[in-house]
């Protein structure tokens, strides 16, 4: 008979381990708190949301090409399985620019939180410290960054920036981020203007003109400045007065810090809003500007939208850390490259002189794995966690977080890949 040291005790790895749990559960009865397709995932979401913040949440640029082009580009890689190589103990940990994640993929920068749940981004930020997934702060966030970091203690987090029209007001927000324990700024670059969003547009709804997703400006010493200027020049409200621009003052007022009838009658929400429209985005921002932002942080600069070579070499060339190769999850140019096409020619490009991310359209194991198979360093996941979080809040985004762990950490072994070290571009080959 087998001795217990003659047994190699099984090695359970965190796959394995969540597996047992769901069905374990399941032979008790017990059902997975939200469901862990994320089709399904996504319908459930869908009930718990109004069907303006459903739609900002799903939608695209154009005739949404983009979004499907994503997924397009992911389905053309195949995994090529290799057997006979041990793999009862994985490592699916990993590092980027000094930051550690427990599994290679980091939740994305969203904005607006507040529409799927009220506790939106520190919802979000206690369920990735949780799971040792990095969180990237929004520019656009529904709570301001002091009060996210506040609730991860000492997880890893990154800063989104967007470059507004103050350099000022730029300063600042990135003196905030590292004030509040935030380990790399990736700066967006592909939302110098909105995209064209027919889902919203049909709508008529932007939930910035309802003061969600300007928490990080509210809260900001710099903006709250301009702020008194605004004010102080602010032209007496124009326009006729409707019902719904009373519904859209009053929910202006609440969504602005203080109380709502001092906010109504100071009309500082209303100008709040104003100055956001004035400041936010700066279309004339070009490769030059780069050296501000870059004198003005050690922390590691990633540029997110990179999906042309050329630029990715320019980002190196400028003393940018890292590239995220991203289209914004096909919210901005319509017709624009899926990026698992792009990937290749950047990686090639950059030559692994800095980490090359990518996100959009990232939905399994699977595509984390055949990310990094053609030399991604991580992944981002972008609108499956928020779907976690309107269906089932902190405890939603944890289990869409812990799903997409266990998938790759079961993708990887199975693939015969015992360490993320060992996904290299022949773990994967071109479909058909
Ligand atoms: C985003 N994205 C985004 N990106 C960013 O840099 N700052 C932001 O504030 C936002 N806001 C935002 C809101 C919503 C509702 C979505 C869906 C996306 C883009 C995001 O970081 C990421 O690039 C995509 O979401 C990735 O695509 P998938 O995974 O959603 O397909």
């Amino acid at each position: 008979p087998m001795s217990d040291s003659d047994t190699e005790r099984p090695a359970v790895g965190i796959g394995r381990e969540r597996q047992f749990e769901v069905y374990v559960g399941g032979a008790r009865g017990a059902y997975p708190t939200v469901p862990v397709s994320f089709d399904r995932l996504e319908q459930r979401a869908r009930k718990a949301m109004t069907p303006e913040g459903y739609a900002y949440v799903a939608g695209g640029a154009g005739t949404e090409e983009t979004i499907r082009e994503n997924r397009a580009a992911f389905e053309r890689w195949r995994i090529v399985p290799r057997m006979l190589r041990d793999v009862s103990v994985r490592d699916t940990t990993a590092e980027v620019l000094g930051t550690r994640f427990s599994s290679p993929f980091a939740l994305c920068p969203i904005g607006v939180l507040e529409m799927a749940h009220r506790d939106a981004d520190v919802a979000v930020a206690r369920a990735a410290a949780a799971e040792g997934i990095p969180f990237i702060f929004s520019n656009q966030a529904s709570r301001p960054m002091e009060e996210t970091a506040r609730a991860m203690g000492r997880a890893p987090r990154w800063f989104q920036l967007y470059w507004s029209t103050s350099n000022e007001l730029v300063a600042s927000l990135v003196s905030r981020a590292e004030a509040c324990g935030c380990s790399a700024i990736v700066l967006t670059l592909d939302t110098t203007m909105l995209g064209w969003r027919i889902r919203d547009l049909d709508l008529a709804y932007l939930p910035f003109l309802r003061g969600k997703g300007i928490a990080q400006y509210t809260s900001d010493p710099v903006f709250l400045d301009a702020l008194q200027e605004t004010l102080r020049t602010a032209a007496p409200p124009g326009g006729r007065v409707t019902l719904a621009a009373l519904g859209t003052l009053w929910e202006l007022a609440g969504s602005y810090p203080g109380s709502r009838l001092t906010n109504l009658r100071s009309g500082l929400a209303r100008a709040a809003v104003r100055r956001f429209v004035e400041t936010y985005s700066r279309p004339s921002l070009s490769w030059d500007d780069l050296a501000f932002l870059r004198e003005r942080t050690r922390l590691p600069i990633l540029l997110k939208g990179i999906l042309h070579p050329a630029d990715a070499t320019a980002a190196i060339e400028h003393g940018m850390d890292g590239i995220v190769v991203s289209n914004h999850g096909g919210r901005q140019v319509d017709g624009a490259v899926g990026t698992m096409d792009a990937l290749p020619g950047i990686v090639e490009a950059v030559a692994g002189r800095v980490p090359v991310l990518i996100d959009s359209g990232v939905r399994s194991g699977a595509d984390i794995f055949r990310a990094l198979a053609l030399g991604a360093s991580a992944v981002g996941l972008g609108r499956p966690y928020v779907w976690g979080l309107a269906a089932g809040g902190e405890d939603g985004v944890r289990e869409v977080i812990r799903n997409l762990r266990a998938d790759f950490d079961l993708t990887m072994g199975l693939a015969g890949c015992a360490s993320v070290r060992e996904i290299g571009r022949d773990s994967v080959q071109p479909a058909g």
